[in-house]
C-alpha cells in the first residue's frame, strides 16, 4: 500500500487528513511570490524568516520573488514541547541586520493566537524599518488581539493541529512535503 498514510516518515503515527498537498502549496507559494513582487515596486526588500517553522517556506516563497531581495532570520518560540501556546515569546536570536530604511516582510509559518507576532513587531517596528509587513502560510484567524493586520496569507487554515512542510509536533514531522493533521 502507498499514499500518505503509510507514509514511513510519520513514526508510526496516523494521518487524520492530508490538509494541503505539495502541489497545492506549490501553487499558492507562486501565488504570493507574484503577489509580493508587485507590492514592492522600489527599495530594499529584506525577508525575515521566523525559525524554525518557516524555513522550507520561506526557501520556496523567495525562489518565487522576483527582485532584489536579502534574508535573514530570527529564532522566537512560544511553543515548547506541547501543542498548546504558552503565550511566553522568548527571542533567541536577533539579527544585527540593518533594518532601518528597507522593507522588512516577516515570514511566518502560521499565525495562531498572534502572540508571537504581537511582540515581535512591536520590537522590529523600533528599528525604524521602511515598511514591516507579515507573510503566513497559514492562518488560524483565531487571533483576537492581533496588533497588525498579516498582509500576505497563503491559506486560512482549519482550526487543527498542522504539521508538515516546516509546521512540527515536538520538532517532528518538519519534513513532511505535505500539510496534514494528525490523529
Ligand atoms: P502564536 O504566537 O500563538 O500565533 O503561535 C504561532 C506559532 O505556534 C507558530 O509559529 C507555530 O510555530 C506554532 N503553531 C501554531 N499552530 C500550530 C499548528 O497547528 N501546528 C504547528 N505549529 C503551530
Ligand atoms: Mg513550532
Amino acid at each position: 500500500m502507498s499514499g500518505p498514510a503509510a507514509d514511513p516518515r510519520l513514526e508510526g503515527r496516523t494521518l487524520r487528513r492530508v490538509v494541503y498537498d505539495a502541489s497545492q502549496i506549490a501553487a499558492r507559494v507562486r501565488e504570493l511570490g507574484a503577489q509580493i513582487t508587485a507590492a514592492y515596486p522600489e527599495g530594499d526588500l529584506l525577508v525575515l524568516g521566523l525559525l524554525k517553522g518557516s524555513f522550507i517556506f520561506l526557501s520556496d516563497l523567495v525562489r518565487e520573488i522576483n527582485r532584489p531581495l536579502q534574508i535573514d532570520f530570527l529564532v522566537a518560540s512560544s511553543y515548547a514541547d506541547s501543542t498548546i501556546s504558552s503565550g511566553d515569546v522568548r527571542l533567541l536570536y536577533d539579527p544585527h541586520t540593518r533594518l532601518e530604511g528597507r522593507h522588512i516582510l516577516l515570514v511566518e509559518d502560521i499565525v495562531d493566537t498572534g502572540r508571537t507576532l504581537n511582540r515581535l513587531m512591536h520590537l522590529l517596528r523600533a528599528r525604524n524599518p521602511r515598511s514591516l509587513e507579515i507573510c503566513a502560510l497559514l492562518h488560524k484567524h483565531l487571533a483576537k488581539a492581533l496588533e497588525h493586520e498579516t498582509k500576505f496569507v497563503g491559506f486560512d487554515a482549519p482550526h487543527e493541529y498542522l504539521v508538515g512542510y516546516g509546521l512540527d509536533h515536538a520538532e517532528s514531522f518538519r519534513h513532511i512535503p505535505y500539510i496534514a493533521s494528525l490523529l
